[in-house]
């Protein structure tokens, strides 16, 4: 893990992604009711929220697997319509799901160039060249200090945390302007979430890349993250800076019904220090500091 100091995010850090105003229902359900957020260039927000709040929903939506009722999305400035996961990507917008999206019968070098496999043509036939894809795989994921067996390894035979930083290794490996990761520490022990975390902590000190990141626990969240949006029933609640707040006070909060909406809740979140989202419309930001920051463009080693 990363402990060196990561200086805060520039005030003019310009607005890679805004979603406003998202709605989506399954049948009679609702899963998001009006949700805004917005992402800064190089900014890790954390995403949290109990069982169902509909956080999943909302990266679905970005990453072009599911379609909004209403709302729009501003990608880089302009306005986008992600017909499918493909045209996310297009953008430069990588997800890894919860459920990891790795097939578990190929081998960790093809799991890690799926979709972009190298190829050689021989004897006028166009192949898979098997022998880069491994060379390459073993080379990227020791860059990154991930240990596997063999990169030979199917991934079935993976643990659960390996497999996690597989998946996470491989958004990295094509250098995406937004990652966003749905619980990547769901299944990881004290070790591989460090890992995780150490990973996401180099792509924030570069401040190049920015991050959504879906997780349950505060204390990690205080670890690696900018911004916390806290999604209650379909809609966010609130949206602080960690710089403004502490592990303790936001669990406070959250427990004492703070980030929800009404009247209490909106005094209380004023005297913490935080701010409450607007029924309609762009959340509100909070600046995290105003040291600019000089980080270089991230390549892929880490
Ligand atoms: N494809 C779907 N069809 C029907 N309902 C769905 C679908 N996907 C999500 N939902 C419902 O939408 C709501 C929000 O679900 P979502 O998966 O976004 O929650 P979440 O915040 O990611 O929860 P968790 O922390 O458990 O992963 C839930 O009530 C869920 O049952
Ligand atoms: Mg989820």
């Amino acid at each position: 893990m990363n402990t060196q100091t990561i200086p805060p995010l520039a005030p003019d850090a310009p607005v890679v992604l805004e979603m406003t105003n998202i709605s989506k229902s399954f049948g009679a359900v609702t899963a998001l009711v009006d949700v805004s957020i917005r992402l800064r260039q190089g900014e890790v927000l954390a995403l949290v929220g109990d069982n169902g709040a509909g956080k999943s929903t909302l990266i679905k939506i970005l990453s072009g697997f599911h379609q909004p009722d209403t709302g729009t999305i501003v990608s880089q400035g302009k306005e986008v319509r992600f017909a499918s996961p493909r045209d996310a990507r297009a953008q430069g917008i990588e997800t890894v799901y919860q459920d990891l999206a790795l097939i578990g019968d190929l081998s960790v070098f093809h799991n890690m160039f799926l979709g972009r496999e190298y190829r050689k043509r021989v004897l006028g036939l166009n192949l898979l060249d098997n022998g880069k894809m491994r060379e390459q795989a073993q080379l990227y994921l020791d860059t990154l200090g991930i240990s596997i067996p063999s990169v030979n390894s199917t991934v079935d035979l993976l643990s659960g945390g390996q497999r996690q930083c597989i998946a996470v290794a491989r958004s990295i490996y094509s250098s995406p302007k937004i990652l966003v990761l749905d619980e990547p520490l769901a299944a990881l022990g004290v070790r591989e979430s460090a890992h995780v975390l150490g990973l996401i902590q180099n792509l924030r000190q570069q401040r190049w890349v920015s991050v959504i990141l879906i997780v349950h626990n505060y204390n990690q969240i205080f670890e690696v993250c900018d911004r916390i949006n806290f999604l209650h029933s379909g809609e966010i609640a609130l949206d602080a800076s960690t710089a403004d707040t502490s592990e303790e006070e936001l669990i406070r909060i959250v427990k004492s019904g703070l980030g929800r909406k009404g009247d209490r809740c909106r005094r209380g979140a004023s005297a913490a220090g935080l701010r409450m989202s607007r029924r309609q419309g762009t959340a509100r930001t909070i600046p995290a500091g105003s040291t600019p920051s000089t980080g270089p463009r991230m390549e892929h080693s880490l």
